[in-house]
């Protein structure tokens, strides 16, 4: 819209003479991400002054009117504006006339917009809290066929002890429970109303904060004027939270990129990309990408602590550009969590090539180490038996070599036979990897009982999150209906 239209005029006219710093001032592009914010924040600000008496029925009638009308024009159709608010005002005065500037009685852009921002961060916080459940239940659903899968597991990515797939995946489902837990806590922080605190210092009308907030589903206000037009620290909070479960991301998509060059699993095609040029290529791309977020969600997190930091009170428009980066960020951490559970539900896993791999590297040696202490041994002299043996010991002996490797240590070390201490039948099952899992059944250890009691807690968790982030999402549609019932009764 030219700078001399008819809108440009209606809020603040002559302000300002206009030139190249307006546009660089503008937030009116991002703030599409808070149209429908504003909207409902819009309304429920106008109903509270027609409770109150500070604006008459009829003129909150025209208002609210306009604003369905605005609504229904939808962010492209807004006048230009230094912002959405602005722009919205501009585009009710323009249908009501002088009385649409009603609307902005007893509050501020100040208040307005964090109250905006709230609104949609509490939305996003549930979208991508949502999806970490989607991929919880991936988790579990894999793990719950495969408590019986051996794999190999590593420390220094180096063959360290045997486990199964299922002990792996809930390994991840325990992580991404957390970042469930961070990403609640945060929306207990942000679900609270800013509106009323004005551009920091109150109002001398008699406003209601405590009906605006309910009429958003805001679980309170933030009480302090000052506080509630500054705080932007729950930005920081759902920042972090995103940050935090992207890292899980990376780590999960990392280890299946590595599984899959082992030929441990091969990815859906779904999930797979081909190369330009090598026609045998199938490339775990998606999982890079996954790993890759983390890299902007971090960067995400830098940004907004340090446009925070050493802030002045109260409002400073550096605050305009913190929040549009955590909208965003938000959507490419869902997409990612997604991503990571697809590609987890839909690969298919070798078992054969797990369980190979799961006996390389004498990787039993720990659970041998711990027969002989069990026997009486010191375990440090059994440490001492089984690396002696260990030097011998290759890839492919067979259990009965191994263990005839092992009596050698063994005679080295304490000038006695192994099988003095325990049975040969008993060291040659420790050397077996799916025997070795088995054995170690302590509370949260791979063993498949186990690993069944954790499944089953794991499976209560994730159900129980699910309730929460359902029951937050109907206090939020419970609140729109009775705005909504409220609007109606004016319009
Ligand atoms: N678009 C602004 C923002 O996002 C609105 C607040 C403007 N307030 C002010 N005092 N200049 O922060």
């Amino acid at each position: 819209m030219s700078d001399d239209s008819p809108s440009e005029t209606a809020v603040r006219r002559d302000r300002f003479s206009g030139g190249p710093a307006r546009e660089f001032l503008s937030s009116l592009a991002a703030d599409a991400a808070i149209f429908a914010a504003d909207l409902d924040v819009d309304r429920a600000h106008v109903v509270m002054l027609a409770e109150q008496g500070i604006v008459d029925d009829d003129t909150a009638g025209e208002i609210l009117a306009a604003l369905d009308d605005v609504e229904a024009a939808g962010h492209d159709a807004l006048p230009d504006g230094e912002d959405v608010h602005e722009a919205i005002e501009t585009a009710v005065i323009d249908r009501v006339g002088a009385d649409g500037g009603k609307m902005h009685t007893a509050r501020s852009r100040n208040d307005e917009v964090a109250t905006c921002i709230r609104y949609r961060v509490r939305e996003d916080l549930l979208d991508v809290a949502e999806a970490t459940v989607a991929l919880r239940e991936a988790l579990v659903a894999t793990a719950s066929d495969h408590t019986e899968t051996v794999m190999p597991g590593y420390t220094h990515l180096q063959p360290a002890q045997p486990t199964t797939l299922a002990h792996y995946l809930l390994s991840y489902e325990a992580a991404v429970a957390r970042d469930t837990g961070r990403l609640l806590d945060a929306f207990e922080r942000t679900n609270r109303s800013p509106l009323g605190g004005a551009a920091f210092a109150g109002t001398p009308f008699d406003v209601d904060r405590e009906r605006t907030a309910e009429l958003l589903g805001f679980d309170d206000t933030v009480r302090n004027s000052m506080d509630a037009a500054s705080a932007r620290d729950f930005l920081a909070e759902a920042a972090a939270a995103y940050a935090a479960l992207s890292t899980t991301l990376s780590g999960l998509a990392e280890d299946l990129v590595i599984f899959a060059n082992k030929g441990f699993l091969e990815l859906d095609d779904d999930y797979a990309s081909t190369s330009s040029i090598m026609p045998q290529k199938k490339n775990p791309d998606t999982l890079e990408l996954t790993r890759g977020v983390a890299g902007d969600a971090v960067g995400e997190l830098t940004s907004v602590l340090t446009a925070l930091k050493g802030l002045p009170r109260a409002y400073n428009r550096d605050l305009q550009r913190v929040h549009p980066g955590v909208f965003d960020i938000a959507g490419v951490v869902a997409d990612a969590t997604d991503v990571a559970g697809g590609a987890v539900s839909t690969a298919d896993w070798d078992e054969p090539a797990l369980a190979t791999a799961a006996g390389e590297g004498f990787s039993t040696a720990t659970g041998v180490a711990d027969l002989l202490a069990m026997a009486g041994l010191p375990f440090r002299t059994a440490h001492e038996i089984v690396a002696a043996g260990a030097e011998n010991i290759e890839d492919g002996d067979d259990p009965d070599s191994a263990a005839a490797k092992l009596d050698e240590a063994a005679q080295d070390v304490l000038g006695e036979s192994l099988f003095t201490h325990v049975s040969r039948a008993d060291v040659e099952a420790a050397l077996d990897p799916a025997a070795s899992v088995a054995s170690r059944d302590s509370a949260g250890g791979p063993a498949p009982e186990a690993v069944v009691a954790e499944l089953a807690d794991a499976e209560t968790d994730v159900a129980a999150d699910a309730d929460t982030i359902e029951a937050r999402r109907d206090a939020l549609s419970e609140a729109f209906e009775t705005l909504d019932e409220e609007v109606a009764s004016y319009v």
